[in-house]
């Protein structure tokens, strides 16, 4: 089938090369020029494990192009919108790109279309562009439809073709079919499709990313209570997640849950719940709860170095919000790091992949940028797991101890090998335990 894909970042462009190498012939644009003079290079404009070489799959079938000219777009069949829907400062999510590419799409569009709404927006977003398209007197016959997505970032091409279940809102018999000749290849493999109304499959993405965030932020503050009695998180997980009600997935501790999701969503979420007269007290919860997360783990770097970061160097590995991206949107260690540098101490990091767009961020002198662990190691007060990379594991604890400052190491991930690190002189505290 056609397909035109408009808004190319970690999830429309991650869609359109699947699609696209799946045999769809996929045509791609995206206001960010930037974003589409790279892919006219050849070049992938962030890193997603695995994205190149379905890339170069959609490339080999000519399947996949992009384009500046909204006109090209005309002979699609389909197109997905997955534009940016940010968080505006109510919480409320920001529409405004989705509105301007719909009306700019208008013209281009023939009759028939589908119009599917894969950005994360509140119940009710495809109901207000079918009107805002009837309100503009087009004679076309577009047909709205929601089909949210469920990638993680760092494994997005395996959540692609393995999903759980493809999640559609649709209000015409032609949607359906079409929706089913898009993702034929995946119906055929059985996998469940929940067929819905609109509303009901936009906020089926709202209740999932919550539910997950509420799940996250419920073992951190499990972690807290086992701290205090001497009790074992990792234990504690295990024994949970034996459960098959509870489940293991989505308990790990951390530093909070960042990414361009679950803050966004869960504050949007919220948001809409309250405006619909339904608040959500649980989740309004979770929102506390993660944006207090920060400041715990700023307490715990704050008392391994006695009361006082004024001055402290303080090692901080990872910047990313988690591993296997360069995406470092909401990511924790941002936060810490800039809350450390607010209390005069000196940071020096490193992260695999997040360093180019960490440095649009965190701009201070007080930052010294690392190229490897044991760079970040050395002279600090104390060092910080921020995000799980499985590079840190490499690291040799008695070379961290020789090149400390102080041999304190806070490991927010629980990433490392706690004996090894005991007995390697280093005094190492995990999370949870
Ligand atoms: C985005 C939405 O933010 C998220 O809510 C939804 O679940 C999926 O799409 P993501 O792909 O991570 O998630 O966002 P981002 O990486 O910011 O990509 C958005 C893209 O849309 C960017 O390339 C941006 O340039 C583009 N865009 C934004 C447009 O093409 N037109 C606009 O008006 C605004
Ligand atoms: C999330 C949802 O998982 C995905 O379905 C949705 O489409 C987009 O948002 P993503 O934000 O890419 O995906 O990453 P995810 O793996 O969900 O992690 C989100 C945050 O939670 C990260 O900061 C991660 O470090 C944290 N996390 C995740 C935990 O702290 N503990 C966990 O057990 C899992």
């Amino acid at each position: 089938m056609k397909i035109a894909v408009v808004g190319i970042g970690y999830v429309g462009l991650t869609t359109g090369i699947c699609l696209a190498a799946i045999g769809h012939s996929v045509v791609c644009i995206d206001k960010n020029l930037k974003r589409i003079n790279q892919l006219q290079n050849n070049q992938l404009p962030f890193f997603e494990p695995g994205l190149t070489e379905q890339y170069q799959s959609a490339l080999k079938q000519h399947n996949f192009r992009v384009t500046k000219d909204f006109s090209d777009l005309s002979e699609a069949e389909a197109v997905f919108i997955s534009v940016g829907t940010p968080t505006e400062e109510t919480g409320e999510s920001k529409l405004t790109y989705l509105i301007e590419a719909v009306r700019a799409l208008l013209p281009y569009l023939k009759n028939n279309t589908l119009l599917i709404i894969k950005s994360t927006v509140p119940p009710g977003t495809s109901q207000m562009i079918k009107t805002l398209i009837e309100s503009s007197h087009t004679k076309l016959d577009i047909h709205l439809v929601s089909n949210p997505e469920f990638l993680r970032e760092g494994n997005a091409i395996y959540d692609f073709f393995n999903p759980d279940r493809i999640v559609i809102g649709l209000e015409s018999p032609y949607a359906e079919k079409k929706m089913g000749e898009i993702y034929a290849s995946f119906i055929e493999n059985k996998i469940p499709v929940v067929v819905t109304n609109t509303q009901t499959a936009e906020l089926i993405k709202y209740a999932s990313n919550a539910f997950l965030a509420t799940k996250i932020a419920y073992i951190n503050e499990i972690a807290n209570v086992c701290e205090n009695i001497n009790g074992d998180i990792e234990t504690l997980i295990y024994g949970m997640g034996l459960d098959h009600r509870v489940g293991n997935q989505f308990l790990r501790p951390g530093p909070g849950f960042g990414g361009s999701c679950f803050p966004k969503d869960i504050k949007a979420l919220a948001q809409f719940a309250k405006t619909q007269g339904s608040p959500l007290k649980i989740i309004e919860a979770v929102i506390k709860s993660n944006a207090t997360r920060k400041t715990t783990m700023i307490q715990k770097i704050e008392k391994e170095c006695g009361g006082s970061l004024h001055g402290r160097v303080i090692g901080i590995l990872g910047l990313t919000f988690k591993a296997n991206t360069d995406d470092v949107r909401e990511s924790p260690a941002i936060d810490v790091i800039s809350e450390l540098l607010n209390k005069n101490a000196m940071v020096k990091t490193y992260d695999p992949l997040g360093m180019y767009n960490a440095k649009t961020i965190l701009t201070s002198n007080q930052i010294t940028w690392c190229k490897e662990g044991y760079e970040v190691a050395k002279d600090a007060n104390a060092l910080v797991i921020a995000t799980e990379w499985e590079e840190f594991k490499a690291l040799d604890p008695k070379k961290i101890k020789q090149l400390m400052e102080t041999p304190v190491v806070l490991d927010f991930r629980n990433l490392l090998n706690e004996q090894l690190y005991k007995i390697s002189g280093l005094h190492y505290q995990k999370i949870g335990g």
